[in-house]
Parts: C-alpha cells; sequence; structure tokens
C-alpha cells in the first residue's frame, strides 16, 4: 500500500521504517527540513534500537523517502496517518495546532484529489495521543475546506500509538493490542490491513474510546508506578524488601493483575477494603511517610457515593426502591455497605424507602446475621420486604444495589419508573423507563463497547 505519515518524530519515524519492513512504499512528511534530508539520506530521526539499520536498507531498497511537500505526499498515497506532536499548553490543555495544520492541508489537496480521482477513498489514521473528539474536529475542518463528506469520500479513524521509547521497534511488532477507532467499516478495515503482519489482537471500537484509551493507559501506568513507590517507601521503612512484596503481589493473578475490581459502578464496602486501607494509610502516617495515593482513595469512594447522591436529589420522587443492601451480590454481610450508607443519607433527606434483599432477609430470619442488624441497622430493617415485585410497583425510582440474578427478572416486568443501576446489571429494560447508569449510558450498556477480531 502507498502510505504518507505526517510527522517524523519518535512515532513518525518507527512507523515509517516499520510499515516499509512490512512491505508498504511509505512516504514521510515533516515541516523540519533537517528531518526530512535525515530520511532521504537513509538515517532515522531519532536514536533508538534498531531503527538506524531498517532505515538505512528501506532506503537503500527505495521503499522509504520523505518531503516536506504535503500535496504531492497526499496525492500519491491512500492512506495517511498523523504523527505530529500534541504537546501540553502551560494550561495543561491539548495544543492541537500541529494537528489542525495537517487537517487543513488535507482539506485542500482532498479536494483537488476528488476531481482527478472521484472514486478515491483516502483513509487517515490518527496515530497522536489525542482527547476524545478530535478526529471528529479533523473530519469536519476536512469537510468544510473540501466540500466532501466524511466516511463516504475520505475517513479519519483513530489508531493511537502504544510504543515507548527505548523499546520502540520492538514494541511496533509486539504491540499488546491493535485498537481501531473508526466510523466507517471500510476505513477500519484499510487501517487493519496495515497491521496484518502483527500478532496483537486487532480491537475495533468507536472513535471517542479509541481515543481516550491512551490517556487511561497512561495515567494507570503512572498510578501503578506511584502506589508501587508509596508501597516501597512503607515497607523500606520497616526494613522489608519492597521489591519482594511486589513480586508477591504480581503473582495473584486473581484480584490484583486481573481485570477483577476494573468495572466501573459505586463504592466499596465490606468488613475488609475499608478497614485494611485506613490500617496501611495510619501505618504510614505512623512512619512519618506521606502517602498521598493511598491516602485519596477513601475520597474518591467518598465522592461516588455522593454522585449517587446526586442523581437521586435530582428527582422530585420521594419512594425509593432497593434492589439489595448488602455489600456485594450473594452475602447477607452489611458491615460497611455502600447501599447501607445510601439509604441512611436518603432517609435522612426524607425519601420513602422500601429495601429487597432476600440474603439479609434470609440471615435476618435465621438469626445469622441478627445481632448485627439489631444493633447497627434495626432502623433498616423494618424496610425489608418479602416480595421484590411488590417493592418495584410501589417505588417512583429503582435503585440497583447489588448484582443478583434475580433483578434480572424483576426488571423485565417494570414500566415507568427511573432505575437507577449501580452494578450494571445485565437486563432488558422497557423503554418507558428512565434507565441511569451510575457511570454509563444505556447506548454504551446496550452495545457491546468493542468487536473483537481474530
Ligand atoms: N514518543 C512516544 O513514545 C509516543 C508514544 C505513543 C504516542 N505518542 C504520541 O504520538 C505523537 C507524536 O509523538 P512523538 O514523540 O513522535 O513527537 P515528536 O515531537 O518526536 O515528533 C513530532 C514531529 O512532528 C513534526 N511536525 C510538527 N508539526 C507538523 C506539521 N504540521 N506537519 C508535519 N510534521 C509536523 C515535528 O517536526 C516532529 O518531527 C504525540 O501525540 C505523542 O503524544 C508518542
Amino acid at each position: 500500500m502507498n502510505i504518507s505519515i505526517f510527522g517524523l518524530g519518535y512515532v513518525g519515524c518507527v512507523s515509517l521504517g516499520c510499515l516499509a519492513q512490512n512491505g508498504h512504499s511509505v512516504v514521510g512528511v515533516d515541516v523540519n527540513p533537517t528531518k526530512v534530508g535525515q530520511i532521504n539520506s537513509g538515517r532515522a530521526t531519532i536514536v533508538e534500537k534498531d531503527i538506524d539499520t531498517i532505515i538505512a536498507i528501506q532506503h537503500s531498497l527505495g521503499h522509504i523517502r520523505a518531503t516536506i511537500n504535503f500535496r504531492e505526499a497526499i496525492l500519491n498515497t491512500d492512506v495517511s496517518i498523523i504523527a505530529v506532536g500534541t504537546p501540553t499548553t502551560a494550561q495543561g490543555h491539548l495544543n492541537l495546532s500541529y494537528i489542525m495544520n495537517v487537517a487543513e492541508h488535507f482539506g485542500d489537496v482532498l479536494k483537488e484529489k476528488a476531481d482527478v480521482m472521484p472514486d478515491s477513498f483516502h483513509v487517515i489514521a490518527l496515530r497522536s495521543t489525542v482527547m476524545p473528539g478530535t478526529c471528529e474536529k479533523i473530519a469536519a475542518m476536512i469537510e468544510s475546506r473540501s466540500g466532501l463528506t466524511a466516511n463516504v469520500d475520505f475517513a479519519v479513524v483513530s489508531n493511537p500509538e502504544f510504543l515507548r521509547e527505548g523499546t520502540a521497534v520492538h514494541d511496533y511488532y509486539n504491540p499488546p493490542l491493535t485498537l481501531i477507532g473508526a466510523g466507517s467499516e471500510r476505513a477500519g478495515k484499510v487501517i487493519r490491513s496495515l497491521y496484518e503482519e502483527l500478532p496483537a489482537e486487532v480491537v475495533v471500537a468507536d472513535i471517542r474510546t479509541a481515543e481516550i484509551m491512551k490517556y487511561v493507559n497512561n495515567t494507570y501506568h503512572a498510578l501503578k508506578i506511584s502506589f508501587a513507590n508509596e508501597v516501597g517507601n512503607i515497607c523500606s521503612s520497616l526494613g522489608i524488601d519492597s521489591h519482594q512484596v511486589m513480586d508477591i503481589f504480581c503473582k495473584d493473578k486473581q484480584l490484583n493483575i486481573s481485570n477483577y475490581y476494573f468495572k466501573p459502578g459505586f463504592a466499596y464496602g465490606g468488613s475488609c477494603l475499608p478497614k485494611d486501607l485506613k490500617g496501611l494509610q495510619t501505618l504510614a502516617h505512623d512512619l512519618y511517610l506521606q502517602v498521598p495515593v493511598i491516602s485519596s482513595i477513601h475520597r474518591t469512594n467518598e465522592i461516588q457515593m455522593q454522585r449517587a447522591i446526586s442523581i437521586l436529589m435530582r428527582h422530585s420522587y420521594r419512594k425509593i426502591g432497593f434492589l439489595g443492601i448488602g455489600f456485594k451480590a450473594g452475602t447477607d454481610d452489611l458491615r460497611n455497605s455502600p447501599a447501607v450508607e445510601l439509604a441512611e443519607t436518603l432517609m435522612g433527606k426524607g425519601f420513602s424507602l422500601s429495601i429487597y434483599d432476600d440474603n439479609v432477609r434470609t440471615s435476618e430470619l435465621t438469626g445469622t446475621n441478627k445481632e448485627y442488624i439489631d444493633q447497627h441497622i434495626p432502623h433498616l430493617s423494618r424496610l425489608l420486604v418479602e416480595d421484590a415485585n411488590e417493592l418495584a410497583e410501589w417505588a417512583d425510582v429503582l435503585v440497583i444495589c447489588t448484582k443478583e440474578a434475580e433483578f434480572t427478572e424483576v426488571l423485565k416486568n417494570v414500566q415507568g419508573k427511573t432505575i437507577l443501576d449501580l452494578v450494571r446489571l445485565p437486563a432488558d429494560i422497557d423503554p418507558s423507563n428512565e434507565y441511569i447508569g451510575i457511570n454509563w449510558s444505556l447506548d454504551s450498556a446496550d452495545s457491546p463497547a468493542q468487536l473483537t477480531f481474530r
């Protein structure tokens, strides 16, 4: 395929060499004539393991070249990759001026290209790291300058880059995944074909999902490092080998290094997480250590509680039915249950509450958890009802607090209510209801967030 790459820095230079090595004919475009000159004399524009050899060989084979002429590069290629810089402004916003400069060129040249090649469908893959909505902005800019229509005459696709400097070539050939955010199937297929040789899973998502992924990934990587450093500081103050601690931590592939606990939803609770978090925080405090990451976790939990309360306060309805009150599904344990706290707050604000939780009711009847219930939440136990369907009929608003399979059945028959879902219960919700996911929308809950190929 004939490919043009805009921006010949770390990402652009590696893509130029590696795509050429995989059999494509690639032209690099940069506003910096020195970088263009380097490529045209067979030299890499960056210092990076293996890239100098790849560029030298691909240049000698005639598979790569570079230019400062945008027009010529766009007219003579079918696919373009944008890899220009996206620096941060002093206020922390993204500087999109380089990207939009490239977009302007595309607007002008694609108009000309459409005149001479009316059937052309130029695909532009945005590989730079950008905020959600940027591909739309680029497409709008091209549309306004060319009169063409996005996803009909051309397409702008998000295709974030996951390489790390220092191991960039290795990472190019061994990415954790290939992510394509496309608004057109045709464009998605074109970009997929560029990476056919790579061993990675190809994930196709909507454009905004793909755009936000680099930010989510890199923020999490920074969080991992900071968490490990705080744990390390605590351990070393106690004479414990922090590397051994984190090695053991990483051996737990069920709860620690896994997708467990990675579903957005409601606040955590239970008898262990809040207690042990507080314990480690106090230990750090007693060691005169600052652990801001660990210390802020509880605050985030409180904000999630507040979020649920705010959503319910927006409605004028007063009758609220709770489906579940335990701290998670399948348990009668009410200690530190965030649903208990939510219920108590709502009662304090004058809402009428009714609660259905079969685990808690059973334990009350059998006396298993009776002592705790009588001592700590007698005011709530009086609100427990036996029939979930009756509760659903009575309530104006249903709050789903635990992911019990039986709630799916209950919701099937519910109509004309407001439903606040804190757990993303798999359910067939009648459209007459107002469905609110605490941090997702019904559209995204309805349609799979991604389609996996291979
Ligand atoms: N460096 C990394 O490890 C890495 C990894 C993943 C993603 N990214 C992202 O990829 C993007 C590029 O990063 P980079 O490190 O390669 O940047 P870089 O600064 O090394 O290279 C950017 C290149 O773009 C050129 N350029 C600027 N304006 C241009 C224009 N209008 N037309 C053509 N060329 C232009 C510059 O001259 C420069 O050569 C950024 O959004 C970055 O966040 C970088």
